[in-house]
């Protein structure tokens, strides 16, 4: 079992491709509708996670695509499952299983991620729909005294039993820790939390007995505060990433596929590069893919342009495609500014 599940993650994460998250959960994909005035109903959804899995030529830059309960049931308005299509297009399909962030008890502003209660039963059921991995996100706020220890604790327990479970069922595991870019933190308090917290997931993980080189990590750049008043360069981002991933992240580790976080496209691309142009200087002492798994740096350019119009969707997907393979020439230190002019 753990050789399947190690081959899956290394489809997922080693192919030089990364991951689309296409996971919003309903009302979070209503959300962003709402923001550019798209119908919020299921059939609109529908159409819009169609646009995304038959984006022209998506499967050159994407290894497998995360879908929501509601994604992996449905198909595309010709009847084609979205899971055959992904499959037909040389995409593996995963499922988001967590069930959202809940107020975290006496820590104000701090939530814990639920969904363990019969995650086995649903994960046995994800797997005969298609899914081969999945993921789970916990979030962490940076803060006054945030995030708590007890934050730290119970997210990485709950991320630590879910992959437990996820391996036992035959399905990858995407761990995802996620320390928000949100606040007027420097890059070295955001460092310091990520580094805490990672520790603590990889301690809890090991307590699980959850095979590390079958999972694939999904963490946060290290990044300063989205208020915080200067920007640094990539290459900073990039030192500071790779020196938290170094100190935390066991080597035998599948892959590392990051979140964008609320980056823009171009910014995310731009530091995924600087990381892997950095790493491949010290190859030796960075041992995983370093890929991507971005939903809003991939996505967020073509939901604008598509606005619920099917008169729109070529354009929508040229702009999808497009922020892919921008994200996929980072995998391979290949990005630079003069993609985004050649996409205007
Ligand atoms: O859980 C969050 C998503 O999988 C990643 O979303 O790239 O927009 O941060 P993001």
């Amino acid at each position: 079992m753990t050789a399947e599940l190690v081959d899956t993650a290394r489809l997922l994460v080693a192919s030089g491709k990364g991951l689309l998250a296409m996971d919003e959960s309903n009302s979070t994909c209503d959300r962003r509708f709402a923001e550019v005035g798209i119908p919020q109903t299921a059939e609109f959804r529908q159409r819009y996670r169609t646009l995304l899995i038959t984006t022209p030529e998506l499967g050159e830059a994407i290894s497998g695509a995360i879908l929501s309960d509601e994604t992996i049931r449905q198909s595309a308005p010709d009847g084609r499952p979205f899971v055959s299509l992904l499959a037909d297009r040389g995409m593996v399909p995963g499922i988001k299983v967590d069930r959202g962030t809940h107020a975290l008890a006496l820590h104000p502003g701090e939530t814990v991620t639920e969904g363990l209660d019969v995650l086995g039963d649903r994960l046995r059921e994800y797997a005969t729909l298609g899914a081969r991995f999945a993921k789970w996100r916990a979030v962490l706020a940076i803060g006054d005294g945030l995030p708590s220890l007890a934050a730290i604790a119970v997210n990485a327990h709950a991320l630590a039993r879910y992959a437990a479970l996820c391996q036992a069922c035959g399905i990858v595991p995407i761990v995802e820790p996620e320390v928000l870019m949100t606040g007027n933190h420097s890059s070295a308090r955001s460092g310091a939390a990520t580094e805490t917290v990672l520790r603590a997931v990889f301690a809890a993980l090991v307590e699980q007995e959850v095979a590390l080189e079958a999972m694939i990590l999904k963490p946060n750049m290290v990044l300063a505060g989205s208020d915080w008043p200067s920007e640094a360069t990539a290459e900073m981002v990039a030192t500071e990433t790779l020196s938290c991933l170094l100190r935390t992240v066991p080597a035998v580790v599948a892959g590392v596929a990051f979140l964008s976080g609320g980056q823009s496209g171009p910014r995310a691309a731009e530091r995924l590069d600087a990381i892997n142009r950095r790493r491949s200087l010290h190859s030796s002492r960075a041992p995983w893919p370093l890929v991507f798994s971005f939903a809003r740096a991939i996505q967020h350019p073509g939901l604008q342009i598509w606005q619920g119009d099917d008169a729109n969707v070529a354009a929508a997907q040229a702009a999808v495609r497009h922020r892919a393979l921008c994200s996929h020439a980072a995998i391979h230190g290949r990005y630079d500014d003069a993609m985004e002019g050649e996409a205007s």
